[in-house]
C-alpha cells in the first residue's frame, strides 16, 4: 500500500494514518514545504521547551504498532511471549530474546513512506526526532511515550569517506567509508542502545516499577553510556568495571556521571557474571546487551548508513565483536530495511576480532561445528577481549543469514591498522584497528574487490585510547615493531637546532 507522505515536522508529529495530520498535502512535496515554512513561523513560546511542545503537538504512540519479547530465533510455533514492560532478560528456557515487531503493521506503508519519513527528521531538533535513533523511533519503541524518552540526541554519525586510507594503503580503494559511530555523546556507539534502554527504564518507573537503578559490567564504553543517559534522567547507576582493564578516559566518565562504580578483581566475564547474579536479587534493572532492548537502538545505526548512501546498499560492512550484540544489531537493521522495501538487498557482514579474544573466529574457523569460549588474553582493543559472548547465537544468526564473515587481527596488525588510519587523518580506538586489519586481510586475498564500497564501523573515539597510541608512538610495546611510529623530536630550543631537524625533514620532500 502506499501511505500517505506527511514531511513537515512541527505540525505533523504523530504517526496516525487515520488523522487529518497524517493525510497532510496528499504526499505532495510542494505543499509539504510550504507548510514547513509555515510551521517554522510558529515559534513555540518562550515559556515551553521542546518536550512541552512534543506533548502539546501530541507525539506520543504510533498508533497500530507495536514490539513485544520473544525468544530469540524462536521456533515458529512457539507462543511465548513477554510485554516490553516485562522486567525479563531470558527466555523460559535460558535462551536470548529479542525484540520483535509487528511487521504487518509496518508493512501497511511502503518503502517509499518510511525512507521520506526517517529523511524528514535528521538534522533537526524536534523532540525526540533530533535523535538518529528516536529519528526511527516507530522501528524502535513504537509505544513509548515520547515524554519518557531520555536522549541526548545521539546517532546522524559522520559517515566518512577514507579517501586517502583508501587509496594509499589498500591500492586504490575508491569506495571506502568509516562510520563513526564513536563521534557521539559520550564517545562510542553504546549511546545508540543506551538512550533506549535508560528511555524504557524512565517510563517502568513511571509505571511503579520495581526499578531503583539500573547495572552494568562493562569493558569500558557500556559503563560509560549507562552512566551518563541515567545521569540525565536522575535514575541511579551502578557499573562492574574489571580492574586495570580498561582506559583512564573510559573509567572517569562514569565517575563523572556520579554512578556507583565497583572496581572488581576480575575480567569482563566475571564482572558478567556477577552483574547477573546481583540484579536477579536486587530491584536493579539489567543494561547488559544481554537485554535486546539495546540492540534496537544500535540497529539505528545500519539503517543510518543506508540513509547516507541514498538508500543504497554497500557490499561489505566490518564491523568489530566482543560480546556480538552490534553485529547482529547491524543485521537486523540491514534486514528491516530490505523486509519493508527500504532497499532490495542485504550488505555482507565481517565481524573482526582480536586474535587474543577470538572464540567466535575459531567457531567459524571450524565451519560453525565447536563453540568453545576461550580464556581472552590482554588485548589493546580492551572493549572486545571477550571470551565467553553472551550474544554467539545472534552474531552466528546473522553472518549465517548474509553470507558474513569473521576475520581476527594480531595485536600488531590491529595497532599498524589504526596508526595507518591515524595518519591519514582519522583519530580510531584499536576496536575500529581491528575491522580496518580485516579489510587490509580480506582486500589482500580478494574477497573484497578494490571497487567494492564498504563500509568500517568505528566503535568509540580514539581520544578514549591515548595510552595505547603514545605507547606505539613512543616505541614502548614489547614485542612491536611500531613501524609506522611518529615520535615528537627532542630539539634545543634554539633557531640553529631547530632548523637543523626542519631542513633534515624536508630534504626527502624536495
Ligand atoms: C569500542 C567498542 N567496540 C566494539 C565493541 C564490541 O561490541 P559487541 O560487544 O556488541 O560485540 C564494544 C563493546 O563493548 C566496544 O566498546
Amino acid at each position: 500500500m502506499a501511505a500517505h507522505l506527511c514531511l513537515s515536522q512541527t505540525p505533523c508529529y504523530s504517526f496516525k494514518p487515520s488523522s487529518k495530520q497524517f493525510l497532510c498535502a496528499n504526499s505532495s512535496r510542494i505543499s509539504c514545504s510550504l507548510e514547513i515554512s509555515a510551521a517554522q513561523k510558529n515559534r513555540r513560546p518562550a515559556e515551553e521547551d521542546i518536550r512541552d511542545e512534543a506533548r502539546r503537538h501530541n507525539v506520543s504512540q504510533s498508533s497500530g504498532l507495536s514490539a513485544k519479547y520473544v525468544p530469540f530465533n524462536a521456533d515458529p510455533t512457539s507462543t511465548e511471549e513477554y510485554s516490553l514492560d516485562d522486567i525479563v532478560y531470558r527466555s523460559r528456557s535460558g535462551g536470548l530474546l529479542d525484540v520483535q515487531h509487528d511487521m504487518e503493521a509496518l508493512k501497511r506503508f511502503d518503502g517509499q513512506y518510511w525512507k521520506a519519513l526517517f529523511d524528514s527528521r535528521v538534522g533537526k531538533t524536534t523532540w525526540p526526532y533530533g535523535s538518529g535513533v528516536w529519528s526511527k523511533k516507530e522501528w524502535v519503541l513504537p509505544e513509548i511515550d515520547s515524554d519518557d524518552i531520555v536522549s541526548a540526541f545521539e546517532g546522524n554519525s559522520n559517515l566518512f569517506w577514507a579517501e586517502r586510507f583508501g587509496k594509499e594503503v589498500l591500492d586504490g580503494m575508491n569506495d571506502l567509508w568509516v562510520k563513526h559511530c564513536g563521534i557521539s555523546h559520550t564517545g562510542s556507539f553504546k549511546d545508540l542502545g543506551m538512550t533506549v534502554l535508560v528511555s524504557q527504564v524512565s517510563r517502568l518507573r513511571k509505571m511503579n516499577r520495581a526499578v531503583l537503578g539500573v547495572g552494568c559490567a562493562s569493558t569500558g564504553d557500556t559503563s560509560a553510556a549507562l552512566s551518563a543517559y541515567c545521569a540525565a534522567a536522575g535514575i541511579p547507576a551502578f557499573v562492574f568495571l574489571p580492574a586495570n582493564r580498561i582506559s583512564i578516559a573510559q573509567l572517569v566518565q562514569p565517575i563523572a556521571n556520579g554512578a556507583v562504580v565497583l572496581s572488581l578483581d576480575t575480567d569482563f566475564d566475571g564482572c558478567m557474571r556477577l552483574i547477573r547474579e546481583v540484579t536477579a536479587e536486587l530491584p536493579i534493572y539489567l543494561a547488559n546487551s544481554l537485554n535486546s532492548l539495546r540492540l534496537e537502538g544500535q540497529k539505528t545505526a545500519a539503517i543510518e548508513i543506508l540513509q547516507q548512501f541514498n538508500w543504497e546498499v554497500p557490499d561489505w560492512v566490518i564491523v568489530p565483536g566482543g560480546n556480538l550484540g552490534n553485529i547482529y544489531a547491524f543485521y537486523k537493521g540491514f534486514k528491516m530495511c530490505q523486509e519493508l522495501g527500504l532497499v532490495d538487498r542485504m550488505p555482507r557482514l565481517v565481524c573482526a576480532q582480536a586474535a587474543n579474544a577470538n572464540p567466535l573466529y575459531l567457531y567459524y574457523k571450524s565451519g560453525w561445528k565447536d563453540f568453545t569460549p576461550v580464556k581472552a588474553s590482554s588485548t589493546f582493543a580492551s572493549a572486545i577481549q571477550i571470551g565467553d559472548p553472551v550474544s554467539i547465537d545472534r552474531a552466528v544468526f546473522a553472518l549465517k543469514n548474509c553470507d558474513g564473515i569473521v576475520e581476527e587481527a594480531t595485536e600488531e596488525e590491529l595497532m599498524d591498522a589504526t596508526t595507518l588510519a591515524d595518519l591519514s587523518g582519522m583519530f580510531i580506538c584499536p576496536h575500529t584497528g581491528v575491522a580496518l586489519s580485516a579489510l587490509i586481510k580480506l582486500r589482500k586475498s580478494g574477497v573484497i574487490g578494490r571497487t567494492d564500497r564498504t563500509v568500517v564501523v568505528s566503535t568509540a573515539h580514539g581520544l578514549k585510547f591515548t595510552q595505547s597510541k603514545t605507547a606505539y608512538h613512543s616505541k614502548e610495546i614489547e614485542d612491536m615493531a611500531c613501524r609506522y611510529a611518529n615520535p615528537p623530536v627532542q630539539v634545543n630550543a634554539d633557531f640553529g637546532s631547530v632548523m637543523d631537524v626542519l631542513k633534515k625533514k624536508l630534504s626527502p620532500l624536495q
